[in-house]
């Protein structure tokens, strides 16, 4: 079942999502992005979580095979300019990552990019994830995080009630969610502070 309220929500950000991220400041997190995406692999079955507006989609290395899914129609309507301009195949379902209706074991990678700061459930969505990658899996993020350093972590905890109610939640312990799903870390690595960060981990064989 979808979580309509989430629906709801990212539908009503979608008018304005553009306008915000792609021409501020989360533009200069481009090249690390593109460096995440880069390992998506040509053999690969990859599933992306979440699509967005599709403005990672020009980071993606051409020729690849991507199921992607969002919960919000509304984003992904205006991620079809991107989806058809990219040269590759990109399947896009609309669906909730707590309830999708993939197989176990249905892919070989999985990529996000801002993604779980934005998930209600992010230690269940998360558990999703790993019951549809194949054992040995690779899940590979880039994730905006709470910050464990003062007054960072204080300032980010009292934003999140607010902004969780228009979009992102701020203080996501997302390392910690990642463990917790039952997924083995292989690398954590700081882009910006403890607050903007690549992680990757492995599904256990
Ligand atoms: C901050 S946006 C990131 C989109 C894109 N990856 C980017 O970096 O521009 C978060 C996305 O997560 C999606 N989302 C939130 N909760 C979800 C859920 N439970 N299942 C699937 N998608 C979800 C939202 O619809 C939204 O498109």
């Amino acid at each position: 079942m979808i979580d309509i309220k989430t629906q709801n929500k990212w539908d009503r950000f979608s008018f304005g999502y553009n306008l915000m991220v792609a021409t501020g400041a989360e533009k200069r997190w481009g090249p690390t992005k593109k460096a995440v995406f880069s390992r998506m692999g040509e053999d690969k079955k990859i599933l992306f979580m979440a699509l967005g507006t599709g403005l990672d989609i020009e980071l993606f290395p051409h020729h690849r095979d991507i199921t992607a899914i969002d919960i919000s129609p509304k984003m992904a309507e205006r991620a079809k300019p991107c989806v058809d301009a990219y040269q590759g195949n990109i399947d896009v379902q609309i669906m909730d990552v707590h309830d999708m209706p993939f197989e176990d074991n249905s892919f070989d990678q999985v990529f996000t990019a801002c993604t779980f700061c934005s998930v209600p459930d992010p230690v269940n969505g998360l558990r999703s994830l790993l019951r549809v990658l194949k054992p040995g899996g690779e899940l590979n993020m880039f994730e905006h995080t709470g910050s464990s350093h003062f007054p960072m972590n204080v300032m980010m905890k009292m934003m999140s009630p607010i902004s969780s109610m228009i979009g992102p939640a701020m203080d996501r312990d997302t390392v910690s969610n990642v463990k917790q799903a039952g997924f083995k870390i292989t690398r954590v690595e700081n882009i910006y502070m403890d607050v903007v960060r690549t992680i990757s981990a492995v599904a256990p064989e």
